[in-house]
């Protein structure tokens, strides 16, 4: 596994996070401002033939997993082509996407055909008038539709996201759990994580534990199951369900230390956490005419100032980061 990727605690990041675009769809609460975000100029977002590029380097170097993300990937004219491209790259185990779902149902056929693997559908409400609410925007039966069609096209496991935030959606958490007895689905709530713009406070945010908590007062018997080493989510089932539920505990019980994963942002930075506001642009590097070697052993840098853990709840809400709309995935300030 290459050096370049492997960072000073021994993590190798062989998982990276691709965001194709600025934009989106939605304006979901928790992700940016009502007034949405500064975007960067057409021209200094990466192309087509950058993007494949640089996932070329990276796959050469030992990446496993590209996982497309946004913004909403879906929106970006060429998302067909660039996942058909990736799909000649040898050595690239699984392509995955993160979308909000809303131009899924539609897409679903062209994106299996282009060779996608994976897919994840964030979801925050199953009250249609609540889901508008946090989102901003209509178009919960188009995300419905898009998960239930991604479920008969065979993906497995479709992941949904849901963000928990108190007062606003914790009262749906058994309804999601319940959404996974005749659904083969991996609802994964996620403990409300601080970024610019989204107003994120201590109280707001839900504790895996206290999920947890109220989850088994109505499903007492509710198992733990085995996860892979670098997975985000803890995973669990209600014995006979048919889906799992699980929890992202980014905040409450960070997974720092089996973090595999480097993010690319639409406009060409690498980060290589999700908090911390440490970015270096390969866009540059690329344009300025370097060599593969010379982007190397500039990523290979930057790999290699990672922090061995994020500084901590209470500091990542006061740090300088992106917006979750300008970070790849779900990052204009610097
Ligand atoms: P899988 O590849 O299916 O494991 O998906 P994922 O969980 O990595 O990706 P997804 O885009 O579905 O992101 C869901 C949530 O995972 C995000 O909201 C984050 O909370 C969390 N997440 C993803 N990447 C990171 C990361 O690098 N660090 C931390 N702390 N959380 C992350
Ligand atoms: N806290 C937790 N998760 C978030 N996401 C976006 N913003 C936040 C936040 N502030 C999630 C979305 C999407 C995933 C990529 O990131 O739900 O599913
Ligand atoms: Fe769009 Fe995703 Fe942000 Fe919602 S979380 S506004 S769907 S990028």
């Amino acid at each position: 596994f290459s050096a370049f990727l492997t960072d000073n605690f021994g993590r190798r990041h062989s998982y990276l996070r691709i965001s194709l675009t600025e934009k989106c769809n939605l304006r979901c609460q928790y992700c940016m401002p009502e007034e949405g975000v500064k975007l960067t100029p057409r021209g200094q977002l990466l192309s087509t033939s950058e993007v494949l590029t640089l996932a070329r380097l990276f796959v050469q170097e030992g990446v496993e997993k590209i996982r497309l993300t946004g913004g909403e990937p879906l929106i970006r004219p060429d998302v067909l082509d660039i996942i058909s491209e990736l799909r000649k790259l040898e050595g690239l185990k699984t392509i995955a996407v993160t979308t909000n779902g809303m131009n899924l149902a539609r897409l679903l056929p062209r994106l299996k055909d282009a060779g996608l693997d994976l897919i994840n559908i964030s979801l925050d409400s199953l009250v249609p008038a609540k889901f508008e609410f946090i989102v901003r925007r209509k178009g919960f039966h188009k995300v419905m539709e898009g998960i239930d069609k991604a479920v008969e096209m065979g993906y497995n496991p479709v992941k949904v996201n849901c963000v928990i935030m108190r007062g606003l959606n914790e009262d749906e958490l058994l309804d999601f759990v319940a959404l996974t007895e005749k659904k083969p689905l991996e609802v994964r709530f996620i403990e409300y994580m601080p970024f610019d713009g989204n107003k994120w406070n201590f109280k707001k945010m839900v504790s895996y534990q206290e999920m947890l908590d109220r989850i088994r007062q109505r499903w007492p018997d509710l198992e733990m199951l085995q996860t892979g080493h670098t997975d985000t989510a803890k995973t669990f089932k209600v014995p006979g369900f048919k889906g799992q539920v699980g929890f992202i505990t980014s905040m409450s019980e960070h997974f720092c230390g089996s973090c595999n994963r480097l993010r690319i942002t639409a406009d060409g930075s690498l980060k290589v956490c999700l908090f911390g506001n440490s970015e270096v642009s390969l866009r540059d590097v690329l344009r300025s005419g370097a060599s593969h070697e010379e982007l190397l052993q500039i990523i290979g840098a930057a790999v290699g100032r990672k922090k061995k853990q994020h500084a901590g709840m209470f500091s990542i809400s006061q740090m300088k980061n992106r917006p979750m709309i300008l970070i790849a995935g779900t990052t204009s300030q610097r």
